[in-house]
């Protein structure tokens, strides 16, 4: 049976206080759940998360992770550094990233193949801006995103999680509704299904304004495996709620 992964991408925020207090409110909040739990914190945290989530049942999780092994990469985090603090996950190619950083879908590849040679599970992301929605072209880009990841150095892509993260819905209040997030989602499906035997065992997570008043009907959809959460995953109630909405 596939469990549903909620992951929190907390972004460039948080707190040695704040990120204690927040820990210790999901923890103790978090009752026996059916589905898996990851939090993804800035860098500089990831020590005291590690300390923080042990025998927490909560997986930590990196916002990034290197194309690199190790070398001159000023100001890069390599896939052995972050396995140095448990980290289990790693969030690649996000659209902020992808934006501010000017990540193509090659580097995204690039990041997803070392994610994968070296036991973390990368959660790549795909998903269209609004001028891409608007001119029909979503199934097109978010199709693009995922080809890129598809055939990395002879990884099994069943071992990734994907994540449609709209642009257009991310920070904005403006959540995609149930339909148009499970019609992408089953575009995604059917590419991966296209690539592995395993598609049905993948889990394609939703991010986007995911909130505790809209979580179960979207984590009801069909090929919603789960939410990939930014602004809700700050605040320990609103978090929780989309958990158990998932369980
Ligand atoms: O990676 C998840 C994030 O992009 C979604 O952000 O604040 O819309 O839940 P938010």
């Amino acid at each position: 049976m596939k469990k549903k992964l909620i992951a929190g991408n907390w972004k460039m925020n948080g707190g040695l206080a704040f990120n204690e207090a927040l820990v210790r409110a999901v923890s103790a909040g978090l009752a026996p759940t059916h589905c898996d739990v990851a939090v993804c914190a800035p860098s500089p945290y990831l020590a005291q998360l590690q300390g923080l989530l042990a025998g927490s049942g909560i997986d930590l999780g990196a916002q990034d992770i290197s194309q690199f092994e190790s070398g001159a990469y000023t100001g890069e985090v390599s896939a052995a550094m972050l396995k140095e603090f448990g980290v289990r996950y790693a969030i690649v190619g996000h659209s902020e990233r992808r934006q501010y950083h000017g990540e193509s879908d090659a580097v995204v590849a690039a990041k997803t193949a070392r994610a994968l040679a070296s036991g973390i599970t990368p959660i790549v992301c795909v998903g269209e801006t609004l001028a891409e929605r608007e001119a029909g072209k979503t199934e097109e880009t978010v199709k693009r995103q995922l080809a890129a990841v598809i055939h990395v150095n002879g990884h099994c892509i069943s071992e990734i999680v994907v994540a449609y993260e709209p642009v257009w819905a991310i920070g904005t209040g403006k959540t995609a509704t149930p339909e148009q997030a499970q019609q992408v989602h089953a575009v995604l499906r059917a590419q991966l299904h296209a690539a592995t035997d395993r598609s049905a065992l993948m889990r394609i997570l939703y991010g986007g304004s995911m909130n505790a008043a809209n979580a179960a009907q979207l984590l009801g959809q069909p090929d919603i495996d789960g939410g990939l959460i930014g602004g809700a995953a700050l605040k320990a109630p609103d978090f929780l709620a989309i958990v158990a909405a998932a369980a």
